[in-house]
């Protein structure tokens, strides 16, 4: 049996081993809560997201602070596929929010792609996010009054890494990946939800980013087109990018290397020692 005061240990001990020198590396503690074994501080692996006691409050108007993450303390290691797991309201999409740099934290710090994100300013995180991050938003978020093409090639115009030369054909080779080629010169309101859904998985990848969020990706699809796009991120994986997926889809859960649970605001499950199932 754990002992009660596990979680007071296990923090303890996280904030012993925090100082500058480990913010780019992943602190694994293992056995803190099992006293018939040695507890174990492992420095693992190179980080490629960290987040340190994060919380996120959204305060109305004249109300009181409602709290949607409650001090989340997160390391992702780089080339990870975490699928990130919860009921409605759990906080998952204010999870990848904080990541992607959409929102910042209330408290404490979030890392991602050597940056420490509440030291930049609006600009500085624009610019990051769309070199480092591709996110796929749970309502697509698609720009209504440009195609699906103009959507995909103004998100490479933004950052400016793929040459302007190439820019169309990039974006046409994405559209294809996602099996979306003859979509390109359609406005996203002529497209079904799935479709949508596989377009902004293709703008997602544009800029060929390190670190991919997306909110459940697989939602809007049937099972094979889901299955398809869970060999992408499978492909994606392989090709050493970084993955957190929000999702309800057993099958694409199956897939990643770490399950962590939220529950009101707080990671209740992280099963970080998996490799992929099959
Ligand atoms: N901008 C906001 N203002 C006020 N409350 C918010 C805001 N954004 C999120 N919340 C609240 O924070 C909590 C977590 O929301 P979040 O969208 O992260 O949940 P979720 O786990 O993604 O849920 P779902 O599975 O339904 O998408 C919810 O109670 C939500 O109402
Ligand atoms: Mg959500």
């Amino acid at each position: 049996m754990p002992p009660a005061n596990c979680s007071a240990l296990i923090s303890s001990a996280w904030n012993a081993t925090k100082d500058n020198s480990t913010v780019g590396v992943c602190i694994s503690l293992t056995n803190f809560c099992m006293p018939s074994l040695p507890a174990v501080i492992a420095i693992d692996a190179p980080a490629i997201i960290k987040l340190d006691a994060a919380t996120k409050s959204f305060t109305p108007r004249g109300g009181q602070a409602f709290h949607a993450l409650r001090g989340i303390s997160l390391c992702v290691r780089d080339g990870d596929f975490v699928a990130v797991l919860g009921k409605s309201g759990s906080g998952k999409s204010t999870l990848l929010n904080l990541i992607a740099g959409i929102d910042r934290a209330s408290l404490g710090d979030v890392h991602a792609a050597g940056a420490e994100l509440n030291r930049l300013s609006e600009n500085e995180l624009a610019l990051w996010r769309g070199r480092n991050v591709g996110v796929v938003f749970q309502f697509f978020q698609l720009l209504p009054t440009l195609t699906i093409e103009e959507n995909i090639m103004l998100a490479m115009d933004f950052v400016g890494k793929v040459p302007a030369s190439k820019r169309r054909s990039r974006a046409q080779e994405l559209l294809r990946l996602v099996g979306l080629s003859d979509q390109a010169p359609k406005l996203p309101s002529t497209l079904s939800g799935g479709q949508q859904q596989r377009a902004a998985i293709a703008r997602a990848l544009a800029n060929d980013p390190p670190i991919i969020l997306a909110d459940e990706p697989t939602g809007n699809l049937d099972s094979e087109t889901a299955g398809a796009v869970t060999m992408l991120f499978q492909t994606l994986t392989e090709q050493g990018k970084t993955l957190l997926i929000v999702t309800h889809d057993d099958n694409l859960a199956r897939k990643a290397h770490r399950v962590i649970q939220l529950k009101d605001g707080i990671i209740i499950a992280d099963d970080a020692n998996i490799s992929s199932r099959p």
